[in-house]
């Protein structure tokens, strides 16, 4: 059955202004922004309060890979500033993730839900030929396996591409988010190769659809985003008509 995801928009500029002209102007069609390294590294851990006050649920995307002890603490800073949502690169190893876990466990959650922790596979931006690893292991095991991984060592869900969804909604439990970047409405790709569309990474069982510049270099950013809505929920309908779709919250 398919399922409405989530549009998580990736604020990906580098300054406040703009970053908090952005989340204002496309509050009226998402509650989910993306706060990654661009953002973070130029406006500094504050604008997360600053994102969280226009009452957006944040995902912090720092893609954190570090030695254990390292990753605990810079977690637990992360759930300090009231993030929703964390990531971490799945080829830091068991021990790494593990330990990021304690980080988030080890805390009372009882004054705002508990924020979920998800594993990157590879960047979306990688191809077959980019990987440093022997010709015969392909993308598509080397994904699924991370993935299955990240379900095993207690994360709450993965990064991958729309193209692999599928693949690993198969195989993982139910509530396992599915976050999806390199999500292309239109044919330009730009630094992205595992690109697909919204649609496509909706049926493909995506719990979260990250998108970035289609909707922030755009000329019309809210319009941009409300095209995309109005496609998934078409796309939702013609999926309950044929008896697979269901809208969630
Ligand atoms: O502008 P665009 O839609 O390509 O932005 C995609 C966003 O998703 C960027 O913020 C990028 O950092 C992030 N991302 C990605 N691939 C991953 C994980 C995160 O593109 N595997």
């Amino acid at each position: 059955m398919t399922h409405k995801p989530r549009v998580v928009v990736a604020l990906d500029v580098s300054s406040r202004e703009q970053a908090l002209d952005l989340a204002r102007t496309l509050r009226p069609a998402t509650d989910w922004v993306k706060i990654g390294l661009e953002l973070f590294t130029s406006c500094g851990p504050r604008i997360v309060q600053e994102i969280k006050d226009l009452d957006y649920n944040v995902f912090l995307d720092l893609k954190l890979m570090d030695i254990p002890n390292t990753v605990r603490k810079s977690v637990s800073n992360c759930i300090d500033l009231g993030v929703d949502m964390l990531t971490l690169h799945l080829l830091g190893g068991e021990k790494m993730i593990n330990a990021a876990i304690d980080a988030r466990d080890g805390r009372d959650f009882q004054a705002r839900s508990r924020p979920a922790l998800v594993g990157v596979t590879l960047l979306t931006s990688l191809d077959r030929s980019d990987l440093p690893w022997p010709e015969s292991r392909s993308l598509y095991d080397v994904v699924p396996d991370l993935a299955s991984r990240a379900g095993r060592w207690g994360l709450d869900g993965v990064v991958c591409s729309g193209g692999e969804a599928a693949g690993i909604k198969k195989s993982a439990m139910e509530d396992f988010c599915l976050v999806t970047p390199g999500i292309r409405p239109g044919e330009t790709l730009e630094d992205q190769k595992r690109a697909v569309t919204p649609s496509m990474a909706m049926e493909a069982g995506a719990t979260h659809l990250v998108i970035g510049r289609p909707v922030t270099a755009s000329r019309d950013p809210l319009e941009s985003l409300m095209q995309i809505r109005r496609e998934l929920s078409a796309n939702l309908q013609g999926a309950a008509y044929g008896g697979h779709g269901k809208e969630s919250a």
